[in-house]
């Protein structure tokens, strides 16, 4: 779907009123998840005695209440009420070879029973897994081992503040970089600023700031006003994995406006980097960053696995040792332990070798298709896409708010609440998605159980208002 048709519908849909369930059909969702699944529910009180909230996890936040696993394996859930699901979260899309994929499990396990998962020496795996990486991603001339996307994207501002001797960071509005301080800014709905978190003290954002979505004209005034901006950091797809869809000239508009400005562009490929492409945003955009930052699939699940590459004259602030001299501080005990790196390197190796990305990709293909089809049939104003394995299904669409416009600003928390039952809906036909509004695929969704899904969602487009 082309870039300019996205906004058109995503427009349409938040200027009209919300398309709701029926009241008797949600009623039904809801009894039903509660009758389905009695010892998830029981867990959940229990849990909620001693976890905050009762889940350690964002993405596992189910509405009414969290699922609890038995068994995990291909592309399905089975939960402690034996449900089967079908797995469309994925973990959040680190998963793409499918759950417990044999030949990686057994790679790693034979690491885990030589070496251990770690240990405080090196290890081969730190080079084998970074030039793994580097293969893919010809911009990451030098490679350094993390345990999380937030601390990835953490360590990327980091450097290129220390290389720029800069101070301003400038992310893209409704983007998400991990949940540091300096970060937890203008994410999921653009405009939103600093609504997201108590306990940030204002002075910590002091040099971060944001720009809408694809504006390269706000961007460049930001240049003007702020001279010292030592990154522009971008989600290639898009905010939130392309929950705001990227503009396809974006990217590299950004980037020709970095160098002209002596700026570091950071390309968060978290998401993007073996899911949109094997050489992630980069690659399918046509873009060259300074700094890229990994997690997600780079680890295909195993803890704790993240990376941030770039140039070589960039990343050497970053390299470990006490020694003076301009650097970049970066620690972690058990940063770039042998399991993690193991799994790094065999899990982009198995990655390419089954042509998972592609494979995903055409799952996601199909699916976005199928569902542009239902929605079409039953005259809603919703809307699908895909980038590569990533499918986004537009319904309430609160990504697409305009804080701008006094009419949407207050529509946030029902239009969140109405994705939350469209995740209970989904559990209804027994499919488990990302926060009721994305699919990540894997290599084991089949035409056929696409096709199921598309029936699936027919089915819950028919209890639609
Ligand atoms: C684009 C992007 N960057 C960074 C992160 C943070 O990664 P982690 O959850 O490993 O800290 C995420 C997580 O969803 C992400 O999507």
């Amino acid at each position: 779907m082309k870039y300019e048709d996205q906004i058109a519908k995503i427009k349409n849909i938040v200027s009209s009123p919300m398309r709701k369930f029926k009241p008797e059909e949600l009623k039904g969702i809801i009894e039903r998840y509660h009758k389905n699944h009695p010892k998830s529910k029981d867990a959940y009180y229990r849990a909620r005695k001693i976890i905050p909230g009762g889940v350690e996890h964002n993405l596992a936040f189910n509405f009414p209440f969290p699922l609890e696993s038995k068994k995990v394996y291909g592309c399905w859930m089975e939960t402690i009420d034996d449900v089967k699901l079908l797995d469309y979260l994925m973990c959040g899309g680190p998963i793409i070879l499918g759950h417990q994929y044999k030949p990686l499990i057994d790679k790693v396990t034979d690491v885990i029973k030589e070496i251990g998962p770690c240990h405080g020496i090196t290890n081969e795996y730190e080079y084998l897994a970074a030039e793994q990486l580097q293969k893919h991603f010809p911009s990451c001339e030098i490679v350094r081992w993390l345990q999380s996307g937030t601390e990835a994207d953490m360590l990327a501002i980091r450097i290129a503040r220390t290389f720029t001797n800069r101070k301003w960071i400038i992310k893209i509005g409704g983007s998400y970089h991990g949940w540091s301080d300096q970060l937890v800014y203008d994410m999921h709905v653009p405009g939103t600023k600093m609504l997201e978190s108590h306990g940030i003290p204002k002075p910590v954002l002091k040099f971060t700031e944001s720009v809408p979505p694809n504006d390269i004209e706000a961007l460049r005034e930001m240049f003007k006003e702020k001279r010292k901006v030592a990154a522009v950091i971008v989600e290639p797809m898009g905010g939130e994995s392309g929950a705001n869809p990227v503009r396809p000239e974006f990217n590299k508009e950004v980037e020709e406006l970095c160098h002209e400005n002596g700026t570091l562009m950071i390309s968060d490929e978290v998401v993007c980097a073996f899911r949109l492409h094997m050489g992630g945003g980069q690659a399918y955009f046509g873009y060259k960053p300074d700094i890229s930052v990994f997690g997600k699939i780079v680890g295909h699940g195993f803890p704790s696995a993240a990376a941030v590459g770039g140039r070589a004259d960039v990343m050497s602030l970053c390299a470990a040792g006490v020694s003076g001299g301009k650097r970049a501080y970066t620690g972690g005990t058990i940063a770039a332990n042998p399991l993690t790196c193991a799994a790094a390197y065999h899990a982009i190796k198995f990655v390419e070798e089954t042509n998972a990305t592609q494979k995903a990709g055409h799952a996601a293909n199909r699916l976005a298709i199928g569902l542009n089809e239902v929605f079409e049939k039953y005259e809603l104003p919703w809307f699908s896409y895909n980038y590569g394995g990533t499918v986004h299904f537009h319904t309430s669409c609160v990504f697409g708010l305009d804080l701008n416009d006094n009419t949407q600003v207050g529509q946030i928390p029902l239009r969140k609440d109405f994705m939350g039952e469209m995740g209970a809906a989904l559990v209804d036909q027994e499919i488990i998605s990302v926060a009721g509004s994305r699919f990540y695929t894997c290599i084991l969704h089949t035409d056929e159980i696409v096709d199921e899904t598309i029936q699936k969602i027919d089915n819950i487009c028919q209890k639609i208002e």
